[in-house]
């Protein structure tokens, strides 16, 4: 692996003396987060995790997911959040958001319970006709309505097409070690149940069975993405302006500080929409707090050159910064072939790799940018494998940590998120939301 930040192209508008500055408060930040001091200290458990994991859940995971693959084509994987956009992330990086479509050794996997749109799930149900299924429920709290209902209606197909003890062997429940209603249904019907660590958040767990199990069923080697995440531990381990956690840490709070409240996450492969998803999540919901926080937002270039490149180019020096993820080498690439017409004029470009044109397309494009006035950070890897996401996964969790201390937010909690619950259950009728009803009726004129 190599791995490398490169900070160069947010000067002048973070200056030395900005870094010399905030570097204090970044420290200290670093210094809140490794001694377990700071607001939200009971969910710390992911810091040491890709050493202090549960050794025999994770030959379990193993076991589970050759299970999955020898008797299931399709694993259905029920949870929103933190609970599916890790799994989703790694799968995608390393396989291909196509890898439904592509798979041939191992099942398709359809995520569901992220949503309550009714037509997602029936298309989810068209899509697992006449098919061997298997479903891995996953809930931290084992509370959360959206995979409530949609585990509702999958236990009902697995139950009509399995006998009840096929079934219960083909239903792998990921949540609370003790509590929760998915805990005590797990119980009740005997489902193979694996743990959400106690002081391990949602969006923290992707390196837990949370993730690791649909990461596994999709033939992603899971020992090496826990191997990227380990020397990630490592190697950003020090109390150090220049350890690039703290770094990029500290750089994203000067720019938010100037005015920049909005952080672009940027990615040149297609593979890593869904791991800009996670960041978003990781991100937003550990920062958007207290009145504070940058508002993460994600592209994938070239694409969206033509939608949001313009607004980036020419309007996004006020308001935003970028941060570039970048890998160096791809085993799939493309040689553009001679055309002896050359009736579209591209034979300049031929015999070149498409990923060569790629790296062009993000070099113009960092100039263009940064030449506008939009700041540019640069994480660079030699390539997009579980090694370097686990390492990436890692450098994010840490550095969104400490930058959440810098803000002087707790990156632990996510309080806001429980508003539009009260009035979606409000709403619905649910026992003991009956005042809050009658109100928000009131104020909807219904
Ligand atoms: O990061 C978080 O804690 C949240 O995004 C949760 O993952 C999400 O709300 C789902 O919660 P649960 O796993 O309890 O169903």
């Amino acid at each position: 692996m190599t791995f490398s930040f490169d900070s160069k192209y947010t000067e002048p508008i973070v200056t030395l003396n900005d870094l010399d500055v905030i570097k204090p408060r970044a420290l200290e930040a670093y210094r809140t987060l490794m001694s377990g001091n700071g607001e939200g200290n009971d969910k710390l458990g992911w810091l040491d995790l890709p050493v202090n994991y549960d050794k025999k859940e994770f030959a379990q995971i193993k076991e589970a997911a050759e299970f999955i693959k020898k008797n299931a084509d399709v694993l259905i994987v029920i949870g929103i959040g933190g609970s599916y956009l890790g799994a989703r992330a790694v799968i995608e990086g390393c396989k291909s958001a196509n890898y439904n479509l592509l798979t041939k050794d191992t099942p398709q996997i359809f995520f569901i319970g992220n949503s309550i749109s009714p037509s997602s799930l029936n298309e989810v149900l068209t899509l697992c006709k006449d098919k061997e299924i298997a479903v891995n429920v996953i809930s931290k709290s084992g509370n959360t309505t959206e995979p409530a209902i949609a585990f509702r209606v999958f236990r009902e197909l697995i139950n009509s097409k399995y006998s009840p003890q096929e079934a219960a062997k083909r239903i792998f429940c990921t949540t609370d070690k003790n509590k929760g209603t998915l805990k005590a249904l797990a119980d009740k019907e005997g489902y193979k149940t694996f743990v959400v660590p106690d002081d391990v958040g949602g969006r923290y767990s992707v390196l837990t069975a949370v993730g690791l199990l649909p990461i596994a069923v999709a033939g992603v080697d899971i020992d090496r993405l826990m191997k990227g995440a380990e020397c990630a531990m490592k190697e950003l381990d020090s109390e150090d302006i220049n350890n690039p956690a703290v770094k990029y840490a500290a750089i994203r709070n000067c720019l938010y500080e100037k005015g920049k409240s909005i952080e672009c996450f940027v990615s040149y492969e297609p593979s890593m929409a869904m791991f800009n998803e996670w960041l978003k999540q990781l991100f937003g919901e550990s920062e958007g707090k207290d009145g504070k926080g940058l508002f993460p937002t994600s592209t994938v270039f070239s694409t969206d050159l033509h939608s949001l490149g313009q607004f980036i180019q020419d309007s996004g020096a006020g308001v935003l910064f970028e941060s570039v993820i970048k890998f160096n080498n791809t085993e799939n690439d493309y040689i553009i072939k001679t055309d002896d017409e050359n009736a579209d004029g591209l034979n300049f470009l031929a015999g070149e790799k498409m990923s060569a044109v790629n790296e062009k397309a993000r070099l113009g494009t960092l100039l263009a940018h940064t030449e506008g006035g939009v700041a540019n950070l640069v994480f660079e890897f030699d390539r997009l494998d579980e090694f370097n996401l686990g390492y990436l996964i890692y450098f994010f969790e840490k550095a969104c940590a400490v930058s959440g201390y810098i803000l002087g937010v707790n990156p632990f909690d996510q309080p806001g998120v429980e508003s539009y619950k009260k009035n979606m259950f409000a709403l619905l009728g649910k026992p003991g939301y009956e005042d809050e009803k009658e109100r928000l009726e009131n104020l909807l004129g219904l």
